[in-house]
């Protein structure tokens, strides 16, 4: 009776904390962080460069630093769209992660910015799968 107690609890255990892909992925715990840590410093509200003085715009029209302005995309969008809810494939905030590094549209475009993992790209496909849900989060506005 303990031994199959015990490889029940086993059993459970590994149940619970095995990844399940039908989990709901939520965009601010699971997804913000890497974004913010990745892709906003290109891709942000412009702004003005303490050191140098210079205005900074966001890279291709592209900010990730609010909803509204990541479902309206960057300058290509209409050709490349950044986000398209239920499709991994047409969304271009994960297809250019998994680009060759050495290609030219990779992102993060500079080697300063940490690429994102395959656990990240596999948790940004989940989050697209299930419709790019972004809960309560609403980040910037203007
Ligand atoms: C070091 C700056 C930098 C970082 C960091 C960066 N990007 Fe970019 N991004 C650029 C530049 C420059 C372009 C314009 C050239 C191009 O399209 O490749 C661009 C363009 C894009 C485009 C094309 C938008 C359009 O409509 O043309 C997408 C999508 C994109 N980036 C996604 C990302 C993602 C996702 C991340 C984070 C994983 C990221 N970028 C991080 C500099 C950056």
């Amino acid at each position: 009776m303990k031994t199959t107690t015990l490889s029940f609890a086993i059993a459970a255990a590994v149940f619970t904390t095995t990844a399940n892909a039908d989990d709901a992925v939520d965009w601010a715990k699971d997804i913000w962080p890497f974004i913010e840590n990745s892709c906003v410093n290109c891709h942000k509200a412009e702004y003005t460069d303490e050191t140098t003085g210079r205005v900074k715009k966001p890279k291709a029209e592209l900010r990730y630093d609010g909803k509204k302005f990541i479902l309206k995309g960057g300058e290509n969008n209409d050709e490349e769209p950044t986000l398209t809810p239920g499709d991994p494939e047409k969304s271009a905030i994960l297809q250019r992660t998994l680009l060759d590094p050495e290609h030219d549209d990779f992102m993060p475009s500079s080697d300063k910015y940490d690429p994102l993992t395959p656990e990240q790209q596999k948790l940004l496909e989940t989050w697209i799968k299930q419709g790019a849900d972004f809960g309560d989060w609403v980040g910037a506005t203007e």
